[in-house]
């Protein structure tokens, strides 16, 4: 018996938490991308398939490059002295690590999310209706909906609607982590990528970025469109139980030879229970990393 294939419009299912597709297809396939401090590599070769509206996590102990790889992919490497890049990061035909690509364009498409949450030293509003400036949109009006539509996306409208003129940095921990998911989301990105993204925040404000983002996967809406659509993530972790709950597929990172490495990747399940490498199912047992 073959699997149903979903169409687009099948995956459009208003309000509800869907599992992810059963035939993905992948949205960024990532070739022999190294990347390289004052000409060592820190992180070698990787190949690795993210798969469209999915969450993939990327575990690993410290030091293998998790972060390394993901900031590559939105070019925040660029802006480090001495590191360079090399290889090739497909996202729908565009190779994002060419030199021609313009990087605030890049980064609209691609998202990023960082340990510590990084609201504007500004208000709510604006931490929301600035970026939609920046990219074009004219119209106050345009640009308040835009903005209630991403906090109610994240789940802030009903917590922050009265005080949207107050500055962002009176929001707690979470609240935070939870704004600047609205404001990579408001830009309709195609993948968001998030750097150990609970690693700040409590077990309550964990739990609800974690429900977050899997309703995110589900559909979210934003500029150019009013109709939800999924978005895929990348998710480093630390946390093997929090891989374990929200992530589709999983890539594990490893040092070998005094470099990192992407040593396995697969659906989460199987990489959890039946790892084909040593060191993995030493990790996910607990007893190594
Ligand atoms: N800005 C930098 N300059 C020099 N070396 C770096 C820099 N950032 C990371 N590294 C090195 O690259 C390797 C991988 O680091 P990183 O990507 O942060 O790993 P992870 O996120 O898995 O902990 C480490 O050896 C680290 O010391
Ligand atoms: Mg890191």
């Amino acid at each position: 018996m073959s699997l149903p294939v979903l169409n687009e419009p099948d995956l459009h299912l208003v309000g509800q938490v869907r599992p992810a597709p059963a035939v993905a297809h992948p949205l960024l396939r990532a070739c022999c991308v190294t990347v390289s401090y004052g000409g060592k590599p820190a992180v070698r070769d990787v190949e690795l398939e993210i798969a469209h509206g999915r969450i993939t996590a990327i575990i690993g102990p410290s030091g293998c490059g998790k972060s390394s790889f993901l900031a590559s992919l939105n070019r925040l490497t660029d802006l480090i002295g001495g590191c360079t890049v090399s290889g090739a990061a497909m996202l729908e035909g565009h190779d994002l690590l060419a030199p021609g690509v313009d990087p605030v364009a890049l980064r609209r498409r691609v998202g990023m999310i960082f340990q510590k949450p990084n609201p504007f030293a500004m208000s709510i509003r604006k931490n929301l209706e600035m970026p939609l400036k920046a990219n074009g949109v004219r119209g106050a009006a345009d640009r308040r909906d835009l903005a209630e539509q991403a906090l109610r996306d994240v789940g802030l409208w009903d917590e922050v609607s009265g005080r949207l003129n107050q500055s962002a940095l009176r929001l707690s921990g979470g609240q935070q982590q939870r704004l600047c998911i609205a404001r990579a989301v408001v830009l309709r990105p195609r993948l968001l990528l998030l750097d150990e993204p609970c690693s700040a925040l409590d077990p309550m404000a964990t739990q609800r970025i974690e429900e977050l983002l899997t309703e995110l996967r589900g559909g979210c809406c934003g500029l150019d469109s009013d109709e939800e659509s999924p978005l895929t993530q990348v998710v480093v972790t630390h946390n093997l139980a929090q891989a374990k709950r929200i992530a589709d597929d999983t890539a594990v990172f490893w040092v070998r030879e005094g470099c990192g490495v992407m040593i396995e990747s697969g659906p989460t399940e199987s990489v959890f229970t039946h790892p084909q490498e040593e060191e993995t199912r030493r990790y996910v047992s607990g007893l190594q990393g």
